[in-house]
């Protein structure tokens, strides 16, 4: 018998779990991995660092099928390209959305292109978008390049684009705020995730306001986006042509949904903030050694943000006054081994000793 994913309901994915808020049909193919359905993980260290009573929790897309919150999205906008009868995806990419564009891409039976900055993509995500099967061109140039020729190449109809300036990849990304509410049974007081190309944090908003509109909750939180200090357009308000960062992921100077990105910062009361490559990368660390998640870098900008947000006086938005008792989320967007170069320095060489109990117990300090 061919299984369908509602059957097997733990895998289900998000289209099935949200179909009426979302504009599939019954003759949409779906295509999906068992995307979604992520864990929201209440951080006891984190909400110690707020204090006040006020409760952290993580939302841990790095557990999606290509470890990345990409795939929400990615299920949505390839399904509805199938049933449109595409025969090929494009996108540009910082990493992720080319990771999971490959593997949709495959599982469709499709073919795939993403156009990269050369040298620039962590190598878990590069690795996965070759083992995917996707044709990758690497150009001289940055992400903004890459979108730009995307959008030029996407205007033929030769291939299906699918960034996130596809809006079925925005309604898609939409679910994680309808898990996050499921789970707490309202939404929560703040929410904070890094920004690059300022898709997710327009679906996030749309997603609150749908629920909201539905009944489903009574609430809208403030959101709260970061950009890394070196890659942080919609902070300065001006273009950035050279955006650096560790944090490839959100190496972004030119985002293609800035408009909305500050529409539902403004709408939502919330704020747009910068964080340095030094606080994400301790705060990368701190995530996995207090809390047990690791992250990829671009991921530790809202955790670094939240730091920021309790700690600093410079912060755009304080978390030092809020009410008690507040409920934070915080979005880490993919998994930490996508990214190893960013840690590799750290990480110390080990010299192997004898291999008796005596010499291991001498070597742990014992
Ligand atoms: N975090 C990670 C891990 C990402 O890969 C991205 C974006 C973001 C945050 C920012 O999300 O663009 O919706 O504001 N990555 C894109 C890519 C650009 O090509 O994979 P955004």
């Amino acid at each position: 018998m061919e299984w369908t994913t509602s059957e097997l309901r733990q895998s289900r994915g998000v289209v099935e779990s949200y179909r009426e808020f979302l504009q599939v049909s019954p003759s949409t193919p779906i295509v999906s991995l068992g995307e979604g359905n992520t864990p929201l993980i209440y951080c006891p260290q984190l909400s110690k660092r707020v204090g006040r009573g006020c409760e952290v929790f993580v939302k841990n897309e790095g557990v999606n099928p290509t470890g990345s919150f990409k795939d929400r999205g990615m299920t949505v906008a390839v399904s509805k390209a199938m049933e449109r009868g595409a025969n090929a995806l494009i996108c540009a990419s910082t990493g992720n959305t080319s990771a999971s564009a490959a593997a949709y891409a495959a599982r469709a039976g499709i073919s795939c292109i993403v156009i990269l900055p050369a040298g620039k993509i962590a190598t878990g995500k590069l690795l996965q978008a070759f083992a995917y099967g996707a044709k990758i061109v690497a150009i001289d140039g940055n992400f903004d390049d890459a979108l730009r020729i995307v959008r030029e190449l996407g205007d033929s109809h030769e291939f299906v684009i699918v960034n996130s300036i596809n809006p079925d990849r925005i309604a898609g990304q939409k679910t994680a705020a309808f898990e996050i509410v499921d789970v707490l049974g309202d939404a929560p007081n703040f929410h904070l995730l890094p920004v690059g190309n300022a898709g997710n944090v327009t679906a996030y908003w749309a997603g609150y306001r749908d629920y909201k509109s539905h009944q489903r909750s009574t609430t809208l939180p403030t959101m709260i986006g970061f950009q890394a200090a070196g890659a942080a357009p919609i902070f300065y308000n001006r273009i950035v042509e050279k955006p650096e960062t560790i944090a490839s992921a959100i190496r972004i100077g030119n985002p293609a949904s800035w408009k909305q990105a500050r529409a539902a910062i403004a709408e939502s009361r919330g704020a747009i903030d910068i964080v340095t490559d030094e606080e994400i990368l301790a705060a990368q660390s701190w995530l996995a050694k207090h809390e047990g998640i690791f992250v990829e870098p671009a991921s530790a900008a809202a955790i670094a943000g939240l730091f920021k947000c309790c700690d600093s006086n410079e912060a755009a938005y304080s978390l030092q006054n809020i009410p008690e008792a507040s409920r934070i989320v915080c979005t880490v967007t993919g998994h930490g081994l996508k990214d190893p170069d960013a840690i590799t320095p750290g990480v110390k060489e080990l010299k192997p000793v004898a291999p008796t109990v005596g010499d291991v117990r001498r070597s742990i300090g014992l």
